[in-house]
This record gives C-alpha cells, structure tokens and sequence, in this order.
C-alpha cells in the first residue's frame, strides 16, 4: 500500500501504517513493481511498462490512529468496542430488517448456495467460529471454519453453490489471500470480511462487508474481532432473510438484539473494567490459565486463552467445557486458575446446568475459578472464586459480550508484567509471508 503525502511518500504493509500522516493511498496489485521517491511514485510491471494506479481516499481519520490520552493503543481499542460494533451495524439496517447494500444483485446466488466455509487465522477465525452458530441457526446452510493456512494444503471439496466467507483485519494475510484465490480458482465465490479499505484480499474477493471497527493499531486483535462478529451476524441475517430461512419475528429480535450490544459492552467496560484490571495485578506472577466455555461460548475462551499467549507470553489452553472429562481435567491441580464463560440459566438452562456442575467438578480438585456470567446468575455464586458480569442477552448474543472482560484481563496481565501490549515479541500485525 502506498500513501501519497506531499514532499513524502509512505510504504506500507496497509493504510494504518500511514494513515496518520496522510490519508490519500494507493493500492498496489501482483507482480507490479513500486518507485517511490520523496517526490514522487512510479508503478510498473516486471517489463517496466507504466501500470494505472487509481488513487483513493482512506475514510478513517487521522485522530483515530492516536493513541490520545490513553496508555497503549490497546487499550484505546478495547475502549472502542462499544463504537467498532456501533459502526458496522450503521447503514445495514432498515426498518428492523438487515439489508447489506453491498450484496445488492447477488440474491439469487445467495439464494441457492449449498454451503458456507469460513476462512481466517488467529483471533479472526475464532469471529468465524462465533459467526458459525449463527449462520447455520439463521440462514440453515452448513458451515465449516477453517483456518485458512490449512484449507489450501489439502483438496477440498468446492463448487459454484459454494459461499467462501474469508475475515481479516487487515486484509492483507498471506495465509488468508492464498487460501481466497485457491478458493476462486476452483470454482467457488468469495466474501471478504475485511477492516481495512482497498487491502489485497477484498481486492481479490467477489464481495465485501467492511467492518467498520476504525484504524488497529496494536499487533493483538481486539475491537476487530467484535466488529467482525457483528459482520457475521448481518450476513447470516442478511443470507437468512433472502432464502426465507429466518422467521421475520425471529430476525427482528436478532436486530433490536444486535442493536443493544454497544451499551451493553459499554456497560460491562463502565462497571468491571476496573476489578478485572485488579485481578490481573493479583495474578501477575501465574505461569498458566485454562479457559473453558460451551457453544458459542467456547470459541471465546479460545480467544480468551490466544489473547493471554499473545500479550502476556502465559501459557494458556481454551477448551469446550463439555471436553473436559475428556482429557482437560487431568491439568487441574490446586491453584489452578480456570476462566469459565457461564451460558445464560434462563430458557431451558441445560447447558448452564452442564458448565455450573463443570466448576463444581474443577473446584472439588483446588481450581480457583473466574466465572464470566450474566448478571443475576446465583447459581454460580457458591462455586465460583470470583464472578464478573455481562448484561443479559439472547444466547447468540453473550460472545459480544463475554469476550470483552477476557481482553482486559489479558490486557492487564501484560501491563502488570511491564510488558508492551501493543507490540508484542514475536508477533506482526500483519503477517504478509505464508
Ligand atoms: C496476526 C495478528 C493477530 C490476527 C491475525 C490475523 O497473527 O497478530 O492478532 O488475529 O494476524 O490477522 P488478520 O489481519 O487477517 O485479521
């Protein structure tokens, strides 16, 4: 990507990385080369033939890649969860009904796709896990997620009524943009759900829904990543509505459910940002962390587990609840902290009984349990060490929001460990080699 300043100009893995000293870019394709010189900027192919760049606008502005007053970019962006969420729905919704402009003319496609595969990496694949249980419950097509690095190493089975779904932050993934065009190569059609204007992998998509989560700048996905659920919900909403799979009474729920998820995040940042920070400060010194969750509450404690590796360099496992006989409970010894995302105990409560009897059984072996559940769950109270609460919500709902204390304890961890969060070791915010 290359931003246009005047008397400079700016090369970059994606728009981010200048945007805050301009906001004119330039996208660059394949096998093109790139002269750039502080006045000016030559494209051409390999037979250094000129190659016709049109010039765009980035629509994010420069302020919001500033960290401003606060003290990572992390923990702007954490902040910014309510607003990334708030912005990808804008526009989208229509008189309680969700229609994405962007997919005008493809309802007939839609109509007839035979399955969903989504492709990703890192915490965008754990969106996509999310995003899975609400594709299948909405549009009542089949879904796999996979990870993108994986899906193009073997001989999957696609065709013309498959819809490829790629996530990306930053749209530029080598691992994700080889796995879309191996996908479009055989047969398939692309969506790409992407952060970042004119990057590479919408370029080489049939489709796009941008989320709106503004500029990210720590290397560690945050805001993003619940932009990138909403996204996925307005297209199992959107998908649902044009093949007649969703009950309109149903998809109005979705949408007033869907529109209450920013104050509801804001609400859980207002009133447990602060203990979850504290906690963080207590547990500096922990060596490892399990976290378990249960539907779509297991890809969260994937995240949860991710996020702790990434920022704090603590080993972490997430695991589904229900495996935990399976294996799992043989690591639970005394002392062992262990996050438990706690599903709602109100409509048939079956899983909710399922995962409280789970803490029943790692507190009886000396686990010290951190339960994540909504406010007025008292089941938990006697088995849990410590409670943090998320408003009530439908259940597809409750990942929006159980995610965000696993972030800012994540986020506090590495704080407490005097740790860069917002450049972790190791780590790039855009991996541009395979
Ligand atoms: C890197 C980042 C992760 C991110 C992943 C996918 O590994 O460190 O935070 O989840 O890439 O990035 P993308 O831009 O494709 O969402």
């Amino acid at each position: 990507m290359i931003g246009l300043g005047e008397g400079e100009n700016f090369l970059g893995s994606d728009v981010a990385a200048f945007v805050e000293h301009t906001r004119n870019a330039l996208a660059i394709g394949q096998d093109e080369i790139v002269a750039i010189t502080p006045e000016g900027v030559e494209v051409t192919d390999f037979s250094g033939a000129p190659v016709e760049v049109e010039p765009f606008e980035v629509t994010w502005d420069a302020s919001a890649a500033e960290k401003g007053g606060w003290s990572s970019f992390m923990a702007k962006e954490v902040s910014e969860e309510p607003e990334a969420v708030a912005n990808t729905l804008r526009g989208r919704i229509h008189e309680g009904q969700v229609e994405i402009p962007e997919l005008d003319g493809m309802d007939e496609f839609l109509a007839d796709i035979d399955r969903i595969l989504v492709i990703a990496c890192g915490t965008a694949a754990y969106a996509g896990m999310v995003g899975k249980y609400a594709l299948e419950t909405w549009t009542r097509v089949p879904v796999d997620v996979e990870l993108a690095h994986e899906f193009r190493y073997r001989d999957p089975v696609l065709s013309a009524r498959t819809l490829v779904v790629s996530i990306s932050q930053s749209g530029e993934t080598m691992d994700t943009l080889m796995a879309v065009k191996y996908a479009r190569s055989r047969g398939a059609k692309t969506l790409s759900i992407c952060n970042t204007q004119g990057a590479t992998i919408p370029r080489e998509s049939d489709a796009i829904v941008y989320t709106h989560a503004g500029p990210e700048v720590a290397v560690a996905s945050t805001k993003a990543f619940v932009a990138q659920i909403t996204a996925l919900y307005l297209l199992a909403l959107h998908v649902g509505r044009v093949r007649g799979a969703i009950d309109p009474v149903v998809a109005v729920e979705a949408v007033t459910e869907l529109e209450a998820v920013p104050g509801k995040i804001a609400r859980v940042l207002e009133t447990e940002q602060s203990r979850i920070e504290q906690l963080a400060h207590w547990m500096a010194d922990t060596r490892s962390v399990l976290f378990l969750g249960r539907n779509v509450g297991y890809p969260i404690a994937l995240e949860g587990a991710l996020k702790l590796k990434e920022l704090a360099y603590i080993h972490a496992e997430g695991f589904a609840a229900g495996e935990l006989k399976h294996g799992p409970i043989a690591l639970i010894e005394p002392g062992q902290p262990v996050f438990v995302v706690v599903p709602s105990p109100r409509g048939s409560g079956e899983m909710h009984k399922k995962v409280v009897s789970n803490i029943e059984e790692i507190r009886a072996r000396g686990a010290r349990v951190i339960a994540i559940a909504e406010e007025g769950d008292v089941a938990v109270l006697p088995a849990a060490d410590e409670v943090l609460r998320i408003p009530l919500a439908a259940p597809l709902f409750e990942p929006l929001l159980a995610v965000v204390p696993l972030h800012i304890f994540a986020m506090g961890l590495a704080e407490a460990k005097g740790l860069d969060v917002d450049q972790p070791r190791n780590l790039a915010k855009s991996v541009t080699v395979e």
